[in-house]
């Protein structure tokens, strides 16, 4: 018999200080922060949870709603009431924590009223690619500054890539160096045709996306926009590196969630290299919503053929024997693919969750998630 061992989620949530759930889309991130952080909490630790447009029953269940800018206690049926661990939660919003940016970094009152009333900020804001995972770790860094929580456990934006996440603040960065801007600009002050020849030559990621974003009136915004912005870049690019440093940190531990699929694994596999080149922890790979099959007995082949003659009973049970089959063949697989994870990530633990029958929508769900990512192995 293999030794039991502890889940390897157990001690991270036990003492790490921030857990970063991160995956492709729809893996499972969302569900697996809050059942991480709900954990946290029972193990005795000041907890929150900071989700990302998480459906709606669960946001319901974890009494979020569009004002939950701010960590709010989760109220709900059996939490932790008594004892030192609490659960807190808050969802991000994008343009609130950009807002609240701007109003740190801008010289004075005056620079930052411009800058919120410029129409290309709020365009920017809220559409760009990229802000959304930056506002993520900015949130994170600013709640860990605030001292008030033990365990911050993040979830991720539902990219198309889980890398879009680590990417975010350099790609931000970038795009909002107004030094390299300035050639752009020069002629956007000029608003005219000018200017759009020189955004149609121009090759960087701001250029084509104010391209895409701009009607030609908004035009003379963009230009505003930068020259107002003028002076915060280093307060950006400074604190962009501080949440590197917390991410680098050994009190952090990323969370790398996939599904079973090849694309979802081979991302996760690709996400934690990065995490290793980044010298970023990782603490564990969840493969989630994997199948499962109870063994039962070879059924001969002859065996089936005369069970499907034999009545409607006997139809029933060859069908459902049939189908178990094919669940049998899917798990199969499943456990190769999953193997070959653990090959592409030495040294990694990975932790396997079955898929639920069903969602996960609220306190008694993230419980019965739990029960599965802190099962011992
Ligand atoms: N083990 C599981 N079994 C069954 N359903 C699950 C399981 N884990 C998660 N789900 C469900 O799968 C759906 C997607 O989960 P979740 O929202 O956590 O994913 P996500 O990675 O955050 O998605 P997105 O990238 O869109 O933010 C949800 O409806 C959730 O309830
Ligand atoms: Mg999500």
């Amino acid at each position: 018999m293999t030794p039991t061992s502890a889940s390897p989620l157990e001690p991270i949530v036990g003492s790490a200080a921030i857990v970063v759930c991160c995956g492709s889309g729809g893996v499972g991130k969302t569900s697996t922060a809050a059942a991480l952080a709900l954990r946290g909490a029972e193990l005795g630790r000041r907890t929150c949870v900071l989700t990302i447009d998480p459906a709606k029953r669960l946001a319901q269940a974890l009494g979020l709603d569009l004002l939950s800018n701010e960590p709010k206690p989760v109220s709900g049926k059996g939490l932790p009431t008594a004892g030192p661990g609490s659960l807190d939660a808050t969802m991000l919003d994008m343009r609130r924590t950009f807002d609240g940016i701007i109003e740190r970094y801008a010289r004075d009152e005056e620079q930052a009223e411009r800058i919120l009333a410029n129409r290309f900020y709020q365009r920017l804001s809220s559409t760009l690619a990229g802000t959304h995972e930056y506002m993520a770790m900015e949130k994170l860094y600013e709640l860990h500054e605030s001292g008030r929580y033990e365990l911050l456990v993040v979830d991720t934006p539902p990219t198309r890539s889980a890398l879009d996440f680590l990417d975010a603040p350099t790609h931000l960065n970038e795009l909002l160096d107004a030094r390299a801007l300035r050639l752009l600009i020069g002629p956007a002050q000029r608003v005219g045709r000018t200017y759009m020849a020189g955004l149609n030559f121009a090759t960087n990621t701001m250029a084509r996306m104010i391209r895409r974003l701009t009607g030609s009136e908004l035009l003379a915004e963009v230009g505003e926009f930068f020259a107002a912005f003028e002076g915060m870049y280093d307060g950006f690019k400074e604190r962009a590196k501080r949440v590197y440093e917390l991410l680098e940190h050994p009190g952090t531990a990323f969370v790398v969630v996939a599904t079973p699929d090849q694309v979802a694994l081979r991302e996760a596999a690709y996400f934690a290299g990065r995490l290793a080149s980044g010298r970023m922890p990782l603490g564990a790979l969840v493969v989630n919503r994997v199948h499962r099959a109870a063994p039962v007995p070879e059924v001969p082949a002859e065996a089936l053929e005369r069970l499907q003659g034999d009545g409607a009973d006997g139809r029933l049970l060859a069908t459902l024997l049939e189908q178990h089959r094919a669940l049998e063949t899917l798990a199969a697989t499943e456990r190769r693919r999953i193997a070959g994870l653990a090959e592409a990530v030495p040294g990694a633990s990975v932790v396997e969750v079955p898929l639920l029958a069903d969602d996960v929508h609220d306190i008694p769900g993230l419980r019965r998630l739990g029960a599965h990512l802190f099962a011992t192995a």
